[in-house]
C-alpha cells in the first residue's frame, strides 16, 4: 500500500508540530494536499485517515479498560483517548470531531515517536460501550487525558484532564496540542477529582463504578413509559397493602370483602368493583 510512503514522512512533521498553531493547520492541510496524490484512488485522504485510525488507535471497552490503564512495571504512560458516539449516544453529531481525530491519528505518530514516555491514542465509542461511558460520565466529544504513573509508586494517583472538542469546528492542531510532548494543552482544563473518576473517584475505591455504570444505565435506557407503569405498579402495591391494613384484613389478595364501603366512598354504586382482584379470587 502506497500509504507507508506517507508515514515515512511522517518524521518531516515532527519539526512542524512545535511550530505556531495556525500556520501548522495551513502546512498540514499543504501536506495533506500533496499526500492525496500518494494515497490509492478508492477515496480522499479521509479514506487514508480512517485506514491509519483503526490501525493506530486501541480500542477501549468495558473488558479491557482496566488493563489497558492499569500502571505498567517500569513505565509512565500518557493516553489519549477520544471519546465519541453515534446516533444513539452523540445525536449523530459527533462526525466532525470524529474525522477530525482521524486526520489527527497520522499526525500524532511522529510525536508519540518524540514522547518521552509512551503516548498510547485510543478510542471509546459510546454507542458501543454506553456502560463504560456512564460510568466515566463522560461528555461527547471530548479527549480524555490520563497520566498514567508507574506501578512502583502504589499511592500515586493517576491525574486525569478532560478537553471538550467543539462539535462542529475542532481542528486537527486543537487535538494535536493536547499531549505534553507539544503543548500541554490538557493542563489549560481542570483535573477531574470527582466521584466518577475510573481510578481514584470513591465509586471505583469501592469497586462500585463499573455497577454504578449498570445502574444508571439501566434507568437512562428503560423506556419512561416502563417507568412510569412500574412506579404506579410499586406504589399500587403499598397502597392495597395499606388498605389492607386499615380495613383489618391481613393480605390485600384474601378474600377481600366489598360490601363495607368504607365511609369515604359513598358515592359509589353498591354494584360497583373497587377491587376487582378480590371479586374474582372469590370465584
Ligand atoms: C474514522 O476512522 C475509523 C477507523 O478507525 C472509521 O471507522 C470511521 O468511519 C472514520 N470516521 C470518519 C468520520 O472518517
Ligand atoms: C444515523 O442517522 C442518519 C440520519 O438519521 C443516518 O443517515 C445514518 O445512517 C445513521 N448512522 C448509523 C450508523 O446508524
Ligand atoms: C464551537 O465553535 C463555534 C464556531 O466557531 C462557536 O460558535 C461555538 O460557540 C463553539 N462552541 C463551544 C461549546 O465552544
Amino acid at each position: 500500500m502506497h500509504f507507508s510512503s506517507i508515514l515515512l514522512l511522517a518524521p518531516l512533521l515532527s519539526s512542524l508540530v512545535t511550530a505556531d498553531q495556525v500556520p501548522f493547520v495551513g502546512k498540514a492541510t499543504e501536506w495533506f494536499d500533496k499526500a492525496k496524490s500518494f494515497l490509492p484512488n478508492q477515496g480522499p485522504v479521509d479514506a487514508g485517515a480512517a485506514y491509519v485510525a483503526e490501525h493506530r488507535v486501541e480500542r477501549i471497552n468495558i473488558r479491557n479498560w482496566q488493563r489497558k490503564l492499569a500502571p505498567k512495571l517500569d513505565t509512565e504512560e500518557e493516553w489519549l483517548i477520544f471519546v465519541t458516539g453515534g446516533n444513539k449516544s452523540c445525536f449523530g453529531r459527533c462526525g466532525h470531531a470524529e474525522a477530525t481525530w482521524n486526520l489527527s491519528v497520522p499526525l500524532l505518530a511522529p510525536v508519540q515517536a518524540a514522547s518521552a514516555k509512551p503516548l498510547h491514542l485510543a478510542i471509546l465509542d459510546c454507542d458501543r460501550d454506553e456502560i463504560v461511558c456512564t460510568a466515566w460520565g463522560t461528555t461527547l466529544p471530548s479527549i480524555y487525558h490520563f497520566d498514567v504513573p508507574k506501578k512502583t509508586e502504589p499511592q500515586a494517583k493517576v491525574p486525569l484532564h478532560v478537553v471538550p472538542l467543539n462539535m462542529s469546528s475542532a481542528t486537527t492542531a486543537d487535538i494535536l496540542s493536547i499531549p505534553s510532548a507539544t503543548k500541554a494543552r490538557y493542563l489549560d482544563f481542570p483535573e477531574y477529582e470527582g466521584a466518577v473518576h475510573p481510578f481514584d473517584g470513591w465509586l471505583a475505591k469501592f469497586n462500585l463504578l463499573i455497577p454504578f455504570g449498570y445502574v444508571m444505565w439501566g434507568f437512562g435506557s428503560t423506556p419512561s413509559w416502563l417507568m412510569m407503569l412500574g412506579i404506579s405498579f410499586v406504589s399500587r402495591q403499598i397502597m392495597s397493602r395499606r388498605m389492607g391494613a386499615r380495613t383489618g384484613v391481613p393480605t390485600p389478595g384474601a378474600a377481600a370483602p366489598a360490601p363495607p364501603p368504607q365511609a369515604q366512598t359513598p358515592s359509589r354504586p353498591a354494584g360497583g368493583t373497587p377491587r376487582s382482584g378480590g371479586s374474582k379470587k372469590r370465584r
